[in-house]
């Protein structure tokens, strides 16, 4: 058997309340350098009808006890039991209020595993989530038991000029020795893992905010010294927030006071603390010169996410580490529904479909494949996945289907109502909308606990002498690793049929299975639709808007796809039709032999992807996303087995040339078209006209072999989108040429002072697509600016490598696998929920051909293997092998 069994499995069958309640926390934490005190008084309470002899268990997790009193007299020996990681105590009061007093002292400089309290290029700061309160003092650390918390912060005045903490702040003074204090008042109870302090000699922006009731909100950005130049557009991403879920959500914010703090170091992108959010800088610092389109969106995302936070996560919390996708799911979907409001509905949609393929398909489809809310974990770490987050915003995203925009909203309006203050369950948040709406969500509920990627088949009949279309669907969900059952479940599917000119026709006349208006309710394992009175057979068009996140089996022909991804008057179905046929064609040519990789796609397809992409009443970034090919990844996932990354490879360059070279004339207007030197503007029309460009750029130098274009664009360039994508350009295609390594050269020394954007100059590297990238990524992990020790960087470069170079990683011999291992040991003696992290990228190994199979399969051995290793890269190995 392997050797996964050391740490120990939570489940959620065993869940139950604490024997004791917490009334309220006062922490004093003194800083100064290498070493910080921090002093904790609970008022705690033993449970009503909780044994009086119960002892009070405390997590801790790596801490130094220093000082331990009941009702302010220090406790003797016996009657407590201290160690790094648990504080029991017995003989306390039965049915009375008492204090505890407890002290602790830690190194924040020691702490490599960004969990707790750690010092970022000097910078104090916190982080909790999930369980890294218990390594700051001993608690009940549990997301149930919320409390009142009043925060004291000491240090010097000029290592940490600025104090913060939750809440709205309450006094500040001067002390002798040059050191200060600020005391924060959260005045909303809150659950331990939202705790936050920041202190620092920190840079700061600020501005008012007033919400719809008229209450004023002071709103702060604080960064690093010399870079709150950088945090304009985080600013105002935060106040368009506010302003969305006032009018969207009518929710409003409650305290006078809102700050975020951008950390360099820090192992997730934010962290939603109540009144204080601490980002990673890459999710604020952004400027047109070193920051690209695609990072002004990721900011405007991530801020939203942490902002609406607020609500469905912090006045609403989870009872428990299992309900996780209660907040995550539901709090990715109002960031999706904000960045529809605020850009291109479509375009959006298009974007989390393809995020959702990439990153959660693979995992429900693979041994770590999980439910939206799990029953069981080792680490919780680990549980910060794809499937909680994007699956479950899909599953909010089907509620909302289900019930049309308006009953969604009574749902969500009740459920803020009666859960305001709670720590919630999956259950609680279905019950509030089957208890506004009258709706029976039983089936969709089922959703939640079953794991895998469900398969709709759809089956067409026309018969043309009757006008009748008879559509049969059909869903199927294979048992995988998970064995989490295979019920049949609600899927919303929504559907138009198309006329020849390309407008829908009225479905008036449709019975059989459950239609209402533009969606079909399949909620039983079959069903039919009989569509009547029809006087010639329409286009079928179905699942549009992605409505529910299944792998669809609709075998249709090739013309009627084409004439769909021309016609579709839903927008996002024109693109997902044809994104799969280019997916099937990828496929199909992937398991074919050698002379048909020349030619992967038929003329007709090709055509359709240029006709999409030459249509001037289309916007810029759709037909920049009908440029898009499905990656090597997702043909490798659509393939399932016997999968030979080098052929996929060759297939989808072949495509590419394909496509190059019948649309060079396009592709040569396109870029010739783009705006060059005017002001730079982050606008979503303007990122569209950038994106089309630069696809444009890449389909040329693929048909052409020319490096020119590629070459001025990188030497003209205004913004690090345009510079950005000619560099990827000159370094994918002509690696070793003078123009590519000169290009790198000026990268590097324009930016060599920024972390941030040297991260693009690795994550190029690191993705070329050649088999020699192994040793090109070996030499950079030894360069000056390359650390283990700071999350982004090795995400960059190692995570980057792993997740997105398939031909380098899967290099046939191993070395890409072993330079990861390697790696991954290193990283897990610092960071155990980075490496644990980047190891997922061996999950689908058994898709792999055989020898790649057995190389992969040996190296997850070999690493679990070892001794010492965390329990979070444990739990990966062990589960990727099962
Ligand atoms: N709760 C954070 C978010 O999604 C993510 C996070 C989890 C950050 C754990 C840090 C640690 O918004
Ligand atoms: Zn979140």
């Amino acid at each position: 058997m392997l050797r996964t069994d050391d740490g120990q499995t939570i489940k959620l069958e065993d869940y139950r309340a604490t024997d004791f309640v917490l009334h309220s926390v006062a922490m004093t934490i003194r800083l100064f350098e290498g070493r910080a005190d921090i002093h904790t008084t609970l008022e705690l309470e033993r449970r009503k009808g909780v044994d009086a002899a119960a002892p009070l268990v405390l997590d801790g997790d790596e801490l130094t006890l220093t000082g331990l009193a009941l009702n302010g007299t220090p406790l003797e020996g016996e009657r407590y039991d201290a160690s790094p990681q648990r504080l029991e105590i017995t003989g306390l009061p039965s049915d009375e209020r008492f204090t505890l007093d407890i002290e602790t002292t830690l190194v924040p400089e020691n702490n490599t595993k960004l969990m707790g309290l750690y010092r970022s290029n000097g910078i104090w700061c916190t982080q909790c989530e999930a369980e890294g309160f218990r390594r700051i003092t001993y608690f009940l650390d549990r997301p149930d038991v919320l409390a009142r918390y009043e925060v004291r912060i000491e240090a010097d005045r000029s290592a940490a000029p600025v104090l913060l903490s939750n809440g709205n702040p309450a006094e500040t003074a001067v002390l002798p020795d040059n050191r200060h204090f600020a005391v924060w008042d959260d005045p909303f109870d809150k659950p331990s893992y939202l705790f936050a302090m920041v202190a620092g000699d920190l840079d700061s922006i600020h501005e008012q905010f007033t919400t719809a009731s008229g209450k004023p909100v002071s709103l702060g950005i604080y960064t690093e010294r010399g870079r709150a130049t950088q945090a304009g557009y985080a600013m105002d991403a935060l106040k368009r927030s506010m302003v969305w879920d006032e009018r969207r959500f009518g929710r409003e914010y409650d305290l006078d006071v809102f700050n975020i703090v951008a950390i360099a170091d820090f192992n997730m992108g934010a962290m939603e603390n109540k009144g204080l959010n601490v980002f990673n800088h890459k999710y604020v610092l952004l400027d047109p010169e070193t920051a690209t389109d695609v990072d002004y969106a990721g900011v405007e995302t991530v801020i939203a996410h942490e902002y609406f936070h607020n609500w469905t996560g912090n006045r609403i919390t989870c009872r428990d580490w299992f309900q996780l996708c209660l907040k995550e799911g539901l709090t990715v979907y109002r960031d999706q529904e904000f960045s529809a409001d605020e850009r291109s509905a479509t375009v959006q949609r298009i974007s989390s479909v393809r995020r959702l393929k990439a990153h959660q398909f693979p995992e429900d489809q693979g041994p770590l494949q999980h439910p939206v809310r799990p029953t069981e974990y080792r680490e919780i770490n680990n549980f910060y996945t794809a499937t909680v987050y994007d699956k479950g915003a899909e599953l909010v995203r089907m509620i909302e289907t289900i019930l049309g925009r308006d009953r969604f909203r009574r749902g969500m309006d009740l459920y803020f109502d009666r859960h305001d203050g709670d720590a919630a369950t999956v259950e609680d948040f279905i019950a509030c909308f089957e208890a506004a709406t009258g709706e029976d969500l039983s089936r969709l509920a089922l959703w939640y606990g079953q794991a895998g990627t469900p398969t709709v088949t759809v089956t067409e009949d026309y018969d043309a002498a009757a006008g009748r279309l008879t559509v049969g669907f059909k869903q199927t969900l294979r048992q995988g690793t998970a064995g989490t059952g295979t019920a049949p479940v609600h899927i919303p599917i929504r559907f138009g049929l198309v006329g020849p000119n390309g407008q829908d026709i009225d479905t008036a006349s449709v019975h059989g299975a459950n239609v209402a208006g533009d969606v079909i309710h399949l909620t039983e394992p079959e069903a039919r639709v009989v569509f009547e009175n029809l006087s010639e057979r329409p286009y079928l068009s179905v699942l549009r808007d992605f409505s529910a996140p299944v792998a669809l089996d609709h075998p249709q022909s090739e013309a009627d796809r084409l004439a769909l991804a021309r016609l579709d008057p839903n927008l996002f179905n024109r693109w997902r039709i044809l994104n799969d046929l280019v997916g099937a064609a990828l496929t199909t040519a992937s398991r074919a032999p050698s002379p048909e990789i020349q030619a992967p796609l038929t003329p007709e397809i090709i055509d359709a992807i240029l006709g999409s992409a030459g249509d001037e009443s289309l916007e810029a970034a759709f037909r920049a996303q009908a440029l898009a090919l499905p990656g090597e990844a997702e043909i490798a996932r659509m393939l399932a087995e016997n999968v030979d990354p080098d052929t996929v490879h060759a297939v989808v360059e072949a495509a590419r040339r394909g496509v190059g070279k019948r649309g060079a004339a396009l592709f040569a207007r396109l870029h010739a078209d783009r705006e060059t030197g005017s002001q730079f503007s982050p606008d979503a029309e303007s990122a569209g006209s950038r994106a089309l460009a630069s696809a444009a750029l890449g389909y040329l130098a693929a048909a052409t072999g020319d490096f020119g274009p590629a070459a001025d664009q990188y030497a003209a360039a205004g913004n690090m989108t345009d510079r950005l994508a000619a560099l990827t350009v000159l370094v994918h295609r002509f690696p070793d040429t003078p123009a590519s390594t000169s290009a790198l050269d000026d990268f590097y020394a324009r930016f060599k002072h920024d972390g941030l954007v040297i991260d693009k100059w690795f994550a190029i590297q690191a993705t070329i697509p050649s088999p020699g990238a192994v040793e090109i990524v070996a030499g950079l992990a030894s360069h000056a600016m390359f650390s283990l020790k700071n999350p982004n960087r090795v995400r960059a470069l190692v995570g980057t490598f792993a997740a997105a170079n398939q031909l380098a990683f899967h290099r046939a011999d191993g070395a890409g696998y072993r330079w990861v291992a390697e790696r991954l040991v290193e990283i897990d003696r610092l960071n155990p929920q980075v490496s644990a992290r980047i190891a997922t990228t061996f999950r689908s190994w058994r898709s792999l051909e055989p020898v790649r199979r057995d190389k992969a399969s040996a190296t997850l051995r070999q690493l679990l293997e070892l001794k010492d290793l965390s329990t979070d890269l444990r739990d990966i190995l062990g589960r990727s092998l099962r």
